[in-house]
């Protein structure tokens, strides 16, 4: 049986004041049916986490650096991560991938840093509108978990968010169908990959335009074991209503 995983990404959102939101979201679920993650921008990591004590909530990075320390300027290691208290990370998110020329290898590399950092690698794929107009879809897939995933996986460090590129903050949700084509088509190239065993224990995310009015249907999905959520993850009183329908699923 796969956990369920609610992760909020807070992107580059997020000052002291917004950590009241973890409070929120504590009280409302003091015993989660599912896994609850937030990742907040990196300079909230530390107060975060000890935000997070006590609580089941979880926090994770947004990205990571392939290499443990050096001449880095403005970057971050996954060790640094984990001594401020984040047990996943975000890699290879499209922003990143669009804003600073991240390519696959790039994003495996990192995974492999975080992975052997004992973080787990959250890693993101998905097609632009141009692709999946192009009915290119799986095979954009198919060449992004090749060239992104490495090869230490374990059914527990490793997530999958698969995010359309199209529908990220953009309101635009693809069919339930569309959803469902390309997580059992993720499945079956992990199981292909890494065997049954790992493969089938490898959680697969939705994310895209997430909110608690779409995420039931969302999560009824075949191979969708959670959502990655950006702009409804900002408030407890919206991502809750993601996490009940996730507990409820
Ligand atoms: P969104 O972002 O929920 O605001 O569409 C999702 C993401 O980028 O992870």
């Amino acid at each position: 049986m796969r956990r369920k995983l609610a992760a909020g990404n807070w992107k580059m959102n997020g000052i002291g004041a917004d950590l009241a939101e973890f409070e929120a979201l504590a009280r409302a679920h003091p015993r989660p049916d599912c896994e609850i993650l937030i990742c907040p921008p990196a300079s909230l990591l530390h107060r975060a986490a000890e935000a997070a004590s006590d609580t089941p909530i979880a926090v994770g990075g947004q990205d990571c650096h392939s290499e443990a320390k050096g001449a880095h300027t403005g970057d971050i290691s996954a060790a640094m991560l984990r001594d401020a208290g984040a047990s996943h990370v975000i890699l290879g998110h499209s922003e990143r991938r669009a804003d600073h020329d991240e390519r696959s290898e790039d994003v495996r590399a990192k995974a492999r840093a975080a992975i052997s950092e004992g973080l787990t690698a959250i890693i993101c794929l998905g097609e632009s509108l141009a692709e999946r107009e192009a009915a290119n879809t799986l095979d954009i897939i198919a060449g992004q978990m090749s060239s992104s995933i490495p090869d230490m996986v374990t059914g527990e460090n490793l997530v999958i968010a698969y995010e359309p590129v199209w529908a990220i903050g953009t309101g635009k949700v693809p069919t339930l169908e569309q959803i469902g084509e390309v997580h059992d088509s993720i499945r079956a190239m992990l199981e292909a990959r890494f065997g049954q065993d790992i493969g089938g224990a490898v959680r697969l995310l939705y994310g895209g335009s997430v909110k608690p009015s779409n995420a039931d249907e969302i999560f009824a999905v075949s191979n969708v074991d959670g959502a990655l959520v950006g702009g409804a993850s900002l408030k407890a009183a919206d991502f809750s209503g993601i996490i009940c329908a996730l507990e409820n699923s």
